[in-house]
């Protein structure tokens, strides 16, 4: 049976679909196989993200109402063979019942190495939904207080499921501003979570601009490595987290923080 592991955040917007795109994919890079379950129903995009929107035949809603089955609603990224996706694009999420959602990731943990569920923003239904299935748990924060204050309010509700592990992805960070104490550092998020924190991932403008991640160009980007040390930690338990205030130190660094 594949591990199970919900990315989630309390706030909005903070890059859980994106993350849970590109970490997936460098797990399957890495040589696991993935399914990706986008739990946002209705509210999907983490087809757009992988950019196989136009491959999507069928999806939960369609596995839950019998209208095909479970493996004819995956689809395999053409880029990454060992990296599925099970859609949510209908709108009609409210006759998903915990019990239904559950018993697919069952059925899809018996095929994949890992089973990473994309969670809907906020704490209702959807969340509880996501969360009950899932034996680990990632919080993706960004580094700010608002962003940490709604992953500790998340991370105080995981304590009532029975998860096996509770760990934390700071998105976003601007490691300039990190070193000018305007956003807050890695040890800042760990002191306020009280969790350990297995990733820490640069703002990058080609995800920004790109919308879809399932096309990044540069697997060399800072970006990219730092998704593939998170993939590592959670494949092989490493602790090292990406330092994005690496390219901001030195002289070269100095010149780098002024043009920004
Ligand atoms: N590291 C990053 N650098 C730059 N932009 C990013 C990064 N991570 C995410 N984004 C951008 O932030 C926006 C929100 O990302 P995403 O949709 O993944 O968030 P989300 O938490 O899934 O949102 P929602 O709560 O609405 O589901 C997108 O435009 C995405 O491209
Ligand atoms: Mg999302």
């Amino acid at each position: 049976m594949g591990r199970c592991i919900v990315v989630t955040s309390g706030k909005g917007g903070v890059g859980k679909s994106t993350i849970t795109g590109t970490l997936g994919m460098a797990l399957a890079e890495a040589g696991a196989r993935v399914t990706l379950v986008d739990a946002d129903v209705g509210l999907n995009n983490l087809d757009l993200v992988l950019g196989i929107e136009g491959a999507v035949s069928y999806d939960l809603t369609d596995v839950e109402r019998g209208r095909c089955r479970l493996t004819e609603a995956l689809v395999t990224h053409p880029f990454c063979e060992d990296l599925a996706l099970l859609s949510s694009r209908a709108l009609g999420g409210a006759t998903l019942t915990q019990k239904t959602f559950a018993s697919v990731i069952s059925a899809l943990r018996r095929s994949a190495d890992y089973v990473l569920i994309d969670c809907p923003a906020g704490i209702d239904e959807g969340f509880h939904r996501a969360v009950s299935a899932a034996d680990e748990a990632l919080i993706v924060t960004t580094p700010v207080p608002a962003s940490v204050r709604d992953a500790d309010k998340v991370s105080d509700l995981l304590a009532a499921y029975r998860l096996r592990r509770v760990e934390v992805i700071v998105n976003r960070v601007r490691g300039d501003l990190v070193l000018k104490g305007e956003v807050l550092g890695v040890g800042d998020v760990m002191s306020a979570l009280r969790l350990p924190v297995v990733g820490s991932v640069p703002e990058d403008d080609e995800v920004l601009l790109s919308a879809t991640v399932g096309r990044i160009s540069d697997k060399e980007s800072e970006y990219y490595r730092s998704i593939t040390m998170i993939a590592s930690h959670v494949m092989m338990g490493t602790s090292a987290v990406y330092d994005c205030t690496a390219r901001y130190r030195g002289i070269i660094g100095f010149f780098r923080r002024i043009a920004r």
